[in-house]
């Protein structure tokens, strides 16, 4: 190998076959030898693993690893050229390769006067002439300056939209919902999201929501996703006729009551909703990471006015800028991503727990399990060569406390499951009772301290012993410790913290991704199944038409078959009747009603 970590016929040379890498390999030995209780003693090393950057604190002194092993780190993204990864993607290039796209999320949340070319062109400028229009847009219907078609104000939004058009949106929300000015905007008003394509998310989404009053935002960056498509589909129908018995034209109900976030335009006019009610973005914004373009910001503005969501993107630059200028020892997301890095790989734990102590961050845990896992569960690296080593890591989590009265369990005395522990010095809420020795949220912080501490410290058998403990309970009542966590320690969730947040999760998924290699950016996993699914599709309406089984010239396995022709004949013959009060046969499907009604003729023959 050359010094510039090239072969000498000039090809990359693997990370994996790096001296950086095989220097933490052997490091891990030296790790293996030391214990978190021991190494938590010490203050010096306690101060060189906290890191802060305005009003964030976050805490690596409970990894198991020393100055040496951060050290060896650095030197690997260095061997990686992360600073040059870096740069090209804020630098617009386009490092998605296999879609051929920039990777440029952070320029949605650019100043006005920030400056980002991809391909030759300033795209600032399109990002704001969309926020204002967003601005624009969701003044009028906050005023009740654009109303309904029937002239009453839109005070309910039904946001339509899946993984990345969803997950984001509904995190935000919901950290929102209770802070306190976010409250006082969202007064009388109400936010709901429709994802599953299960009828039942349809149901609930709609429950008890006057269609004179909704207005509904479609969100899909492809505006082909099916599951979107035919939920809005739905709900454009259930709009339409409703509104159809007071009177109103189909046309004027969807051009009230329907706007949509895609960077399809095309497909939007096509659906019936007038380009004017559009809001765009662009094909360097994956879907994973848009969050902060019109897909959150929309359903978010008409929510809580443009101005708090404003503060959402002012904390997510906030972090961008961190990230980019940040030399790597003091930069967290870099930080984050490779201690990740030496979890997984070098320590071999395949997941993360990310546990908030914030029930506000209730969704934040299936938001980034989407933006870790889908970005970084490859298989080969960016010029695709197969990878030596499992990239990527199983994110799940649950809030605090909720959390530690169901898997910890696992993670105590289990498996090794890195945990990321997430609190805040401020309550989004004050209950602290009279007679009571500490707050509400005293108590949930008491646990977010304890936790990391049991899991680092652990219990040993001699502790037990000299507790008194019985020797025939003291191997299920040991904890080996040992167990690593970061813990992350905000001032408050306010739309500000959720933008830091956000992004302070996303720069450390692009850490991860540059280190390893991998494209970070496409999400080729997610095809196949979408293409089967619409094989069964076809086979399904089909069958059911000609009223005929799945037989083996359609070309499934004997299993796929037998659970097909097992679902099929249950709707035929209404073995499981299903009940219909969001959708009777008048309002939606009267095709579709009177084939259940010959079917339940036939059924009740027979
Ligand atoms: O199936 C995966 C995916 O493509 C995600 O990457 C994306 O967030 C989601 O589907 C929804 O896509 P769209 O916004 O185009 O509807």
């Amino acid at each position: 190998m050359q010094a510039n970590g090239t072969t000498p016929s000039g090809k990359l040379i693997p990370i994996a076959y790096s001296p950086e890498w095989m220097a933490l390999r052997e490091h891990t030995k030296e790790i293996q030898k030391l214990h978190l209780k021991d190494l938590l003693v010490e203050e010096e090393r306690t101060d060189q693993l906290i890191r802060e950057h305005n009003g964030l604190y976050v805490d690596f002194s409970r990894q198991n690893m020393t100055d040496t092993t951060l050290q060896l780190l650095l030197n690997l993204a260095e061997r990686a050229k992360l600073r040059t990864k870096m740069n090209a993607m804020f630098g617009g290039q386009h490092i998605n390769g296999t879609e051929d796209r920039a990777v440029l999320h952070t320029a949605l949340r650019a100043p006005r006067d920030a400056r980002i070319l991809v391909d030759g062109v300033d795209v600032v400028p399109g990002v704001w002439e969309v926020l204002d229009k967003i601005k624009d847009f969701s003044e009028k219907v906050r005023s009740g300056e654009w109303r309904g078609v029937s002239g009453k104000p839109l005070t309910n939004v039904v946001a339509i939209g899946i993984g990345g058009s969803y997950l984001g949106p509904a995190f935000v929300h919901t950290a929102l919902q209770f802070d306190e000015g976010c409250k006082a905007e969202a007064r009388g008003r109400r936010l709901r999201f429709l994802a599953n394509v299960d009828p039942v998310d349809v149901a609930k989404a709609l429950h008890e929501l006057d269609p004179e009053t909704t207005m509904v935002v479609v969100i899909s960056k492809t505006f082909t996703t099916t599951e979107t498509m035919l939920n809005a589909r739905t709900v454009r129908t259930w709009l339409t006729t409703e509104l159809a018995q007071l009177g109103y034209k189909k046309e004027d109900t969807v051009a009230r009551h329907m706007v949509a976030v895609s960077t399809n335009l095309k497909l939007v006019e096509e659906f019936g909703i007038e380009p004017e009610n559009a809001f765009g973005f662009w094909d360097w914004v994956g879907g994973r990471y848009s969050v902060t373009s019109a897909v959150g910001i929309v359903p978010l503005a008409l929510q809580y006015g443009f101005e708090k969501t404003h503060d959402f993107l002012r904390g997510a630059h906030d972090i961008d800028v961190h990230f980019r200028d940040a030399p790597f020892e003091c930069n967290i997301p870099v930080l984050m991503g490779l201690v990740s890095i030496w979890n997984s790989t070098f320590l071999a734990r395949s997941s993360v727990a990310v546990l908030p102590y914030c029930q506000a961050l209730s969704k934040f845990p299936a938001h980034i399990q989407q933006v870790a896992m889908e970005s970084l569960g490859k298989q080969v690296s960016a010029d695709g060569e197969p990878l030596s080593f499992k990239a990527g890591e199983i994110y799940f989590g649950e809030p605090g406390t909720n959390g530690q009265h169901s898997f910890y369990q696992l993670i105590h005395q289990g498996r090794m499951v890195p945990a990321e522990f997430i609190g805040t010095i401020k309550s989004q809420q004050s209950v602290y009772l009279r007679g009571e020795s500490v707050s509400n949220h005293d108590e949930l912080m008491c646990n977010f301290f304890a936790q990391a501490d049991a899991l680092a410290v652990g219990k040993s058998s001699e502790e037990l012993r000299a507790e008194g403990v019985p020797e025939a309970y003291i191997p299920h009542k040991t904890f080996s410790g040992n167990r690593p966590s970061t813990s992350i320690l905000l001032p408050c969730i306010n739309p500000y913290t959720v933008g830091q947040l956000l992004a302070l999760y996303e720069a450390r998924v692009a850490t991860q991704g540059f280190v390893w290699g991998i494209n970070a950016y496409d999400q080729w996993g997610v095809e196949l199944g979408k293409v089967l699914a619409t094989r069964v599709r076809e086979t399904m309406s089909e069958a059911r038409t000609r009223n005929r089984k799945v037989d083996v010239t359609d070309g499934y396995n004997p299993s796929t078959r037998k659970m097909i022709n097992r679902y099929l004949g249950g709707k035929a013959q209404l073995l499981y009747p299903e009940p219909r009060d969001v959708f009777p046969c008048d309002l939606i499907h009267s095709e579709g009603c009177n084939v259940y009604e010959q079917d339940e003729a036939a059924a009740a023959e027979a």
